[in-house]
């Protein structure tokens, strides 16, 4: 039996993307066969259907990190068949064929069961962006960080920087937001956002070893220059939440931060984090942090998607795209 599938295949060191149809694979042990439903499309998924090195390790390929569906064949006891299931982040879309097929065969340790809270849509409109805002959230509740002072998020309107702007201001902080996009004002407050900073600005001025300490703490999810002034900037005993590299990999920091306000620099890896803390994170997000992402969303057809992910390799995207499967 055959499924439909959106492959990236490669020819001469050119990328491109196409609707295929690929043969059913057969359940391995302790595997489960999910139906996908709804995937979603994130930064890493773009870099894969790019081509980008160090993603994906050989073409062609199906990417997509997450996926939203139903059991439709397993060999391990953990899911029936009819068992509504999400999977994000391990080795899925990179290494192990990913939710932009309408089919994917899995290990069942990297499936959990969908609240019942959560619809498909609802669970691909938070994905791996979510869960991902969920965790660098976290460490800065976990932390008991007091809202006296303001939190500032970088890359505001991208995937992971608006759902963390959403559930920073559910959660009662004032919530600055640095975009490099002019006309989102209007987006961002909706999303949460009090304040909006436009990126060349806040880069206006040079990074200081220890600059003024104004904000309480920060999401950063796109490194470089700008994380190095965003550490400069937290004041006593905040936490810096750091997931990505959109603006650079390398980022310098004096130690002073650290040793003299007790900064804590908090890494994040959604994909490889344990099943226990992504069920608590989706557990969060069903309930007491449940945000409405629908004006922030976009449902996009799995054979309609490359525009979207051209926008989102140009640092255009705005918050998030589901992807459907089926007519
Ligand atoms: N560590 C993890 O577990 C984990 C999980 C998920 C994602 N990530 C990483 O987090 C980052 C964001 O992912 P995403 O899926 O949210 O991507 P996204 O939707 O594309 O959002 C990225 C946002 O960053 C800003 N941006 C783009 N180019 C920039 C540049 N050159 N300099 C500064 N800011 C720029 C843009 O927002 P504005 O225009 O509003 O500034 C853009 O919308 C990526 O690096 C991704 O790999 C990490």
């Amino acid at each position: 039996m055959k499924y439909k599938a959106y492959q990236i295949n490669e020819d001469n060191g050119s990328f491109s993307g196409s609707m295929v149809e690929l043969d059913r694979p057969s359940v391995e042990q302790d595997h489960v066969l999910i139906k996908v439903s709804y995937s979603s499309l994130n930064y890493k998924d773009a870099l894969a259907a790019s081509g980008a090195k160090g993603v994906v390790r050989s073409y062609p390929f199906v990417p997509g990190i997450d996926v939203a569906g139903e059991i439709i064949e397993t060999s391990s006891s953990n899911f029936s068949i009819g068992d509504r299931v999400l999977a994000t982040g391990y080795k899925i879309g990179m290494a192990v064929p990913g939710g932009f097929g309408e089919i994917v065969h899995l290990p069942s340790n990297w499936v959990i069961k969908c609240p019942n809270s959560l619809n498909d849509i609802d669970a691909m409109s938070y994905g791996t962006a979510g869960i991902t805002a969920a965790a660098c959230v976290k460490k800065i509740t976990d932390a008991n960080i007091s809202n006296d002072l303001p939190v500032l998020v970088s890359g505001a309107t991208g995937g992971v920087g608006s759902i963390s702007v959403g559930l920073l201001a559910k959660l009662g902080y004032e919530v600055h937001a640095i975009t490099g996009k002019k006309d989102q004002d209007e987006v961002l407050h909706s999303m949460g956002a009090s304040k909006i900073i436009l990126r060349n600005e806040y880069m206006s001025e040079p990074v200081k070893p220890l600059d003024k300490g104004i904000y309480a703490s920060a999401v950063d999810t796109v490194g470089g220059d700008i994380l190095s002034k965003i550490v400069s900037m937290v004041n006593n005993d905040g936490v810096v939440s750091c997931c990505g590299n959109v603006a650079g990999a390398m980022f310098t920091s004096s130690v002073f931060p650290f040793i003299l306000r007790g900064v804590q620099l908090s890494g994040i890896d959604s994909a490889e984090s344990s099943l226990s803390l992504k069920n608590e994170l989706w557990n969060l997000l069903s309930n007491e942090w449940s945000l409405n992402l629908k004006d922030q969303t976009k449902i996009v057809p799995i054979d309609k998607i490359d525009s979207e992910v051209n926008k989102i390799l140009d640092g255009n995207q705005i918050g998030r795209i589901v992807i459907k499967h089926g007519e």
